[in-house]
């Protein structure tokens, strides 16, 4: 089989396991609560990559961690990453429509109950990974959530988005856009490799390579979702198209023009990439994750 070939077949396993779990973690309930379920379950189960998730399974197993301990981290990263996806899209921020090629929760059900979804979805991550089925080791378990804290919040993902919003109205320089996308893309992304070198309890050494994997795999990551709003297939992406340039977002494909900044995505991939050598064949998955990055159509 191919190394591209693997890579879907573990992509749509994990996928499917993710999702698994998610439908037991988020429960279809009835009573005056019932529409903040709704509107949580609307948002996860609508699709997605779950490129996170494959992240953490894929980077857990490197280190021998039980694939129904790793997917419990792998749940609670997903509910992160859909909430920042549901406020992302609200009528203050992106003002977007479409999301995973439905309607976003703020049209399909109203912008209050999408906020509440989004921080419900939030908070669930840290009940997720706070219960003992998510690590038989109390200090794992208290990495893994302060990990994902730091990674989610002002010095991440909520401090990117600021960032993002601000640099609408003004320019900023390429180490500025590239610290902007290292933190509203990049730190969740730095959180699901790491994760398994946490739950693997690996050394410092370890867990700083796939750190480095995963922070040149983020902006990568990054620079291709830009890319795609530049020239990609609304279609495909299950999202509008257009909207950054209409908005004037500070982006690579902005700053250096989409032949440089695919340039750019390649450098990086391949960098990703080296930081894993020492893993040899045990990084395949990872290896192959880095091409997919920036191939994809969606
Ligand atoms: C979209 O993330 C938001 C960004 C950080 C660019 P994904 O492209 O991973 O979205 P889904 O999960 O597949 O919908
Ligand atoms: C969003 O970046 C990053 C998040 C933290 C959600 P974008 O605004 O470019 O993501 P899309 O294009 O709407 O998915
Ligand atoms: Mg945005
Ligand atoms: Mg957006
Ligand atoms: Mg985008």
């Amino acid at each position: 089989m191919s190394s591209k070939d693997h890579l879907k077949e573990a992509m749509v396993d994990i996928s499917t396991d993710v999702e698994k779990l998610l439908n037991r973690l988020i429960p279809d309930v009835s009573g005056d609560e019932k529409q903040l379920f709704d509107a949580m379950r609307y948002v996860v189960f609508a699709g997605g990559k779950r490129l996170r998730p494959f992240l953490v399974v894929a980077s857990s197993e490197m280190f021998g961690v039980d694939r129904s301990v790793a997917m419990r981290t792998a749940a609670a990263i997903e509910c992160v990453h859909s909430y920042s996806l549901v406020h992302d899209d609200l009528p203050a921020m992106d003002d977007d429509e479409l999301r995973r090629g439905k309607l976003t929760a703020h049209l399909e059900f109203d912008e209050a109950t999408a906020i509440l979804a989004g921080d419900g979805l939030q908070t669930l991550a840290f009940e997720i990974l706070a219960d003992e089925a998510s690590h038989p080791d109390p200090r794992v378990r208290l990495e893994l959530i302060r990990t994902l804290a730091q990674a989610s919040g002002v010095h991440g993902m909520v401090g990117g988005q600021m960032i993002d919003l601000v640099a609408e109205n003004k320019t900023l320089d390429l180490s500025g856009i590239t610290r902007l996308q290292q933190m509203k893309t990049g730190a969740l992304i730095c959180y699901s490799a790491e994760a398994g070198a946490i739950l693997g309890k690996a050394d410092r050494h370890r867990r700083h390579l796939l750190y480095g994997y995963a922070k040149d795999l983020g902006l990568a990551f990054q620079i291709a979702d830009d890319l795609l709003d530049h020239e990609g297939d609304a279609t495909a992406m299950g999202k509008a198209t257009g909207k950054d340039t209409e908005r004037g977002k500070a982006t690579f494909v902005a700053h250096l023009g989409p032949e440089r900044a695919r340039q750019q995505a390649r450098i990086l991939a391949d960098q990703a990439i080296e930081h894993l050598q020492e893993f040899g064949e045990k990084a395949a998955l990872l290896n192959s994750l880095a091409h997919y990055v920036i191939d994809r159509q969606n």
